[in-house]
């Protein structure tokens, strides 16, 4: 079969199927179009993703109006409308301990199918059929809503399994959040849904939207906001200052880097932060004097949140090209990928002295991902060797999510305002897999895992190991794949359970993680990796999938 006609067989064909005849690399391929501009994506079920868009010219359509919402399906890779009623233009989202998806936010609309998102609260409950016939988006402004409009806000699931929102702005600002909303708040609300001020926020001015934040394996959260760090104690209502990025580094909106929580392990689950990307440009200077060719950073900060970890304070190292809007993928090998960004430039639209093509704040997209080895010494852990390169930008209002399926899921960019066609940086409908190594080759697999998983717990499942695989290395990890969006990946997380795999390679006993603050209850996937060789995910219910707030489950460390 030729190389052409190869290419289009595997993009009519489902995600699984896509393994078959390529060699064991990294491998970028096509598959279908989004429908709608991909700028928030967030993985529901086994076989479907949302993705959110503004409320504005997109082609797919629904109810005689363009859509701003799509379910997309991964057997398929074909993109279906959702109807929306408010406008989910730079919203953030995450999933409930009950499974239900909540999209929060969004913007005052520009056409008039759509109504004010900025205080909404939209559901997406879990969806069985796999298509995700007869499942919908249900919004009710007049019940259902924020206590404060916010666009540009990030949220985190916490350890009762609930939604921590954090920051944003009240509306429109050009470029630095100059209409700020510093304060936290809760879905389910806490504190009679009254909002937190947050002095962090304050601090963190003009550059701190899209706030990146992590639920900590004692329920306490780090954020990164502008070069700020604090862990925040959610039940003390306290914060405590961490020491800033090191070399006037910033990473929120709108001089975006990305942050991730790094695996944790057992016994200790001791967590450390990874903070890569952005720019080092000071953030007094107004936007007008700022150019789409200020190089970004290439800096990446990793610091441990523990005692003696903050005492030593970050560590630095350097990724093998700067990147403006990088995303950070955890894959269930512990490994990261590096994706997406640009070389120079900014975040948000036309809102500096030289766009480019057309209305672009960033130029020069970084077209090869690099891979992020934690364990590997300093200086050493960052590599692109066997990465493949594309020619798609992905910039801003582009996404990255694993998959179910374990590979990487690309889609958006839209340094746009509408849907722009024809320009150097139009909107990017073309989805794309970045599949791992693992895809082209014969996969162990998990069976019989149950559907739902309680704290701290030894349960066994079978497994099937190709007879190639020694086994040397066994790893599992318990996975949230997180909501991407504004090169930020909230919610991810990723926790190794200790497994045991019994003597005639059937079997696997493994130990689920301790108590809900080092996962927080909720929907996840269980991967198996084997020599390297990943399996695909199998979806759990972790903790007793009740409605938030939870209690505490499991045992203390
Ligand atoms: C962080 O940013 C603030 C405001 O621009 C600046 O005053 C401070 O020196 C920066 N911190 C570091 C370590 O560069
Ligand atoms: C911004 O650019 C203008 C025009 O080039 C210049 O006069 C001004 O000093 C610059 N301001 C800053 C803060 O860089
Ligand atoms: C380029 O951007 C400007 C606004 O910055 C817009 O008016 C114009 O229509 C755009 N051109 C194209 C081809 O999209
Ligand atoms: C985007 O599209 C909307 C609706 O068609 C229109 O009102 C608005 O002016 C457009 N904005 C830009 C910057 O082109
Ligand atoms: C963009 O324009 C090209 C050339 O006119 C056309 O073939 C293509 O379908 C357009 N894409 C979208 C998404 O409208
Ligand atoms: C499941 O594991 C047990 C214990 O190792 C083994 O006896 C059994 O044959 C396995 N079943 C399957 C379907 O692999
Ligand atoms: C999950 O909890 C939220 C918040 O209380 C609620 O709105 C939603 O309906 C619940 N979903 C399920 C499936 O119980």
């Amino acid at each position: 079969m030729g190389f052409t006609t190869r290419l289009v067989a595997l993009t009519f064909c489902a995600g699984i199927v896509l393994a078959a005849p390529q060699p064991a690399e990294w491998h970028f391929v096509e598959a279908g179009t989004s429908g709608i501009l991909a700028l928030e994506a967030i993985v529901v079920s086994p076989t479907l993703a949302i993705f959110f868009d503004r409320a504005t010219n997109d082609p797919l359509t629904i109810n005689g109006h363009p859509a701003w919402g799509a379910l997309w399906n991964f057997e398929t890779n074909t993109a279906t409308a959702l109807d929306l009623v408010s406008d989910s233009f730079c919203a953030s989202g995450g999933l409930l301990s009950n499974g239900t998806m909540v999209s929060l936010g969004g913007n005052i609309p520009a056409i008039t199918a759509a109504q004010d998102g900025r205080m909404a609260i939209r559901l997406f409950e879990p969806c069985d059929d796999p298509a995700g016939r007869g499942c919908k988006i249900i919004e009710n402004a007049e019940t259902l809503h924020l206590a404060e409009t916010r666009w540009y806000p990030s949220s985190l699931r916490i350890f009762d399994g609930s939604l921590m929102i954090a920051g944003g702005m009240h509306e429109d600002t050009p470029f630095y959040n100059t209409d700020p909303v510093n304060s936290f708040e809760f879905f389910p609300p806490k504190d009679g849904g009254v909002p937190r001020p947050s002095a962090f926020l304050e601090r963190s001015l003009p550059v701190n939207l899209f706030p990146r934040g992590f639920a900590l394996p004692d329920g306490r959260v780090f954020m990164v906001a502008n070069n700020q760090t604090i862990i925040y104690d959610i039940e003390k209502k306290t914060e405590t200052i961490l020491p800033d990025l090191p070399n006037g580094v910033r990473v929120t909106n709108p001089f975006d880097g990305t942050a991730t929580l790094l695996p944790l392990s057992p016994p200790n689950f001791i967590p450390e932060v990874l903070v890569c990307g952005g720019s080092s440009t000071d953030d007094r200077i107004p936007a007008l004097n700022l150019s789409s060719q200020d190089p970004a950073t290439d800096q990446c900060s990793r610091m441990e949140l523990t005692a003696s970890g903050i005492k030593k304070g970050w560590q630095v190292e350097h990724m093998l090209e700067p990147r403006t809007m990088p995303e950070m993928i955890l894959l269930p090998n512990g490994q990261v990928v590096i994706t997406n960004g640009a070389g120079t430039g900014y975040a948000a639209v036309a809102s500096i002295r030289d766009p480019v093509g057309n209305q672009s704040n960033a130029d020069h997209p970084v077209l090869t991902p690099s891979i992020y080895t934690p364990d590997a010494p300093l200086g050493k852990r960052i590599s692109n060797s066997g990465m493949p390169t594309t020619n798609i930008a992905r910039m801003y209002h582009s996404i990255a999510s694993l998959t179910p399926m374990g590979n990487i899921l690309l889609a958006g960019s839209n340094p746009n305002a509408n849907v722009t066609n024809g320009t150097e940086f139009h909107t990017e409908f073309r989805v794309q897999y970045l599949n791992p190594p693992s895809m082209s080759l014969t996969r162990p697999k998990l069976l019989n895992v149950p559907q739902q998983l309680d704290f701290n717990k030894k349960f066994s499942v079978n497994v099937s190991i190709p007879a190639n695989l020694k086994a040397t290395s066994i790893k599992v990890a318990l996975m949230d794949l997180g909501f991407s969006s504004h090169a930020f990946h909230s919610s991810q997380r990723l926790v190794f359970m200790d497994a045991t795999l019994s003597r005639d390679r059937k079997s696997l006993t493994i130990t689920s993680p301790p108590n809900n603050r080092v996962f927080p209850p909720g929907p996840a996937f269980v991967f198996l990796t084997v020599d390297d060789v990943m399996s695909t995910g199998e979806r759990v219910m972790v903790g007793n999938g009740a409605s938030p707030p939870v209690a505490d489950q499991g045992v203390k460390i």
